[in-house]
């Protein structure tokens, strides 16, 4: 990546750890997909089965809405399933899961394997009938944090 990358990056004020209030627990149960710019950076908070989860709003993959997304059990983790190109990714952890065959086995069947975390994924806290988001420390690069970034945006706008 060349010099103006990391002098973007840099620029990039780093998240203040600090817990924004979202909204009622109720409003934000009764309208299950909630989109909100927290910081400069835009996150869906997702109710599903009794569980609030913040994740980056565009997927890693090309920058997709996962807003729309459908949600489904992937080899026992929950997964947002983008619009665009159908990719998975745990709401827990961010995890890109993808499904295929070990050519070294015998009889190779397909499988759910994990790519590792490539959405950014948010800490959600309720007090008292209020949420809160909490945007991720997490300083390493995480590959949705592309689409969230100037450059991004103008890519996303494509997908
Ligand atoms: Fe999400 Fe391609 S699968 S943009």
């Amino acid at each position: 990546r060349g010099a103006s990358f990391h002098r973007a990056m840099e620029e990039k004020m780093p998240p203040t750890g600090v817990p924004h209030f979202v909204g009622k627990k109720e409003e934000l149960i009764e309208a299950k997909r909630s989109f909100r710019t927290l910081e400069g950076r835009d996150i869906l908070i997702i109710h599903h089965q009794s569980v609030f989860y913040a994740v980056d709003s565009y997927c890693y993959h090309a920058g997709g809405q996962l807003q729309n997304g459908d949600i489904e059990e992937i080899a026992g983790k929950l997964c947002i399933i983008c619009p665009n190109h159908k990719y998975k990714i745990s709401l827990a952890e961010g995890e890109g899961l993808y499904k295929a065959r070990d050519p070294t086995e015998e009889k190779p069947v397909r499988r759910w394997y994990s790519k590792g975390v490539k959405q950014r994924i948010h800490t959600v806290t309720e007090s008292n009938g209020d949420v809160y988001v909490m945007l991720s420390q997490c300083s390493n690069w995480i590959e949705s944090d592309f689409f969230q970034g100037e450059k991004g945006k103008v890519e996303r706008a494509k997908a």
